[in-house]
């Protein structure tokens, strides 16, 4: 039994729209921060007994997930030349599926458990591929502090590489986490990708403009910018929300709550505060701080009326193995 944990992770320039559906190759480069305090522990145990993988979320069966995560464990098994099904059990700190990148987190920490428990000596890209395989933000949450998934045309057209860009240390940034909902999603990310690749009039101009949001992200992490990476994380989440505001019908994620806390952070950061927001798909709102201002901003947040929870975070490690490692491994490599 190999337990892992890994992090949710907060896109600063995001990922938005499949190039295959069927390898789930994202049409985009991202960068995101690896978070701390909320995670997602799973536990795998490889049973040659068991019929079928057994999947349990926060100690509940749920079958709904289950082929999802069945898939991304096929290659890692194929890859172990394994055929045994797993029990599998993940916790979460933090609420599923409402935007807060439960996937990413989840996948990341499945990957690595069933690799260690495989007794498989894997490199990173293979890791980043099984996890991307599952979700697209997934790879980021195998490295923390400040990560990028690149897109290459070359050698093979859409080839992606997972880059570490900066350890947590480097900029200890701060998040508040504004719960605003505790509902899932009216439409998951994958479907509303599809929606806005297929229907909204903007998604060839994103394409195009996300190498140059990503040039100015990654300079801006780089001489520890805050204006900057402000500017940069803010302009691509509205233009994320944007394209799928446009989409056919138009896909909403946030609700008023997360409108005013926009605003909100907004009118803080006009006041010298050192604060910018960012939004996934959903409605909870992520504003990111320097250290030291993160009391402050998340005793702002409290107050927003409609505002149902605060969590806050510093930025943190990646995936990695937190019990059972040194269990006798079934398939050594
Ligand atoms: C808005 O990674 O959840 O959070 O690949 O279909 O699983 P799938 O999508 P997912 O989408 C993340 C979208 C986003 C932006 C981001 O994290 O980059």
């Amino acid at each position: 039994m190999i337990k892992a944990q890994a992090q949710p992770n907060i896109a600063l320039v995001k990922y938005w729209g499949k190039r295959h559906r069927s390898s789930n190759l994202p049409a985009v480069g991202s960068l995101s921060v690896t978070l701390e305090s909320l995670w997602t522990q799973t536990e795998i145990e490889f049973d040659p007994d068991l019929p079928e993988d057994l999947f349990l979320l926060n100690g509940i069966p749920d079958p709904a997930s289950l082929v999802r995560v069945s898939r991304c464990l096929d290659p890692i098994r194929q890859r172990a030349s394994c055929t045994h099904r797993a029990r599998i059990q993940t916790h979460n700190n933090f609420p599923t599926s409402a935007g807060l990148a439960s996937s990413a987190s989840g996948f990341a920490a499945l990957v690595t458990a069933a690799t260690t428990a495989l007794g498989l000596k894997v490199t990173a890209e293979e890791k980043s591929e099984w996890a991307r395989g599952a979700s697209g933000s997934a790879p980021r949450s195998l490295y923390g502090g400040f990560v990028e998934l690149r897109l290459h045309e070359t050698p093979a057209p859409g080839r992606t590489e997972l880059v570490p860009l900066a350890p947590p240390d480097h900029w200890p940034l701060e998040v508040v986490v504004a719960i605003t909902s505790l509902s899932a999603k009216p439409v998951g990310s994958t479907a509303g990708m599809d929606r806005t690749a297929e229907t909204s009039p903007f998604y060839d101009r994103w394409i195009e403009a996300q190498p140059a949001d990503l040039d100015e992200a990654r300079s801006a992490v780089q001489a520890r910018d805050f204006e900057k990476l402000a500017l940069v994380s803010e302009h691509s989440c509205l233009k994320m929300h944007g394209l799928a505001l446009a989409a056919k019908p138009g896909l909403i994620y946030w609700n008023g709550t997360t409108v005013t806390c926009l605003t909100v952070i907004r009118d803080l950061r006009a006041r010298g505060i050192p604060v910018f927001f960012t939004v996934d798909a959903g409605p909870q709102v992520k504003a990111i701080c320097e250290p030291g201002a993160i009391r402050q901003v998340a005793g702002v947040m409290r107050q927003i009326p409609g505002v149902l929870e605060v969590m806050t975070s510093r930025l943190g490690p990646g995936a990695r193995v937190i019990s059972g490692a040194q269990a006798p491994l079934m398939f050594p490599s």
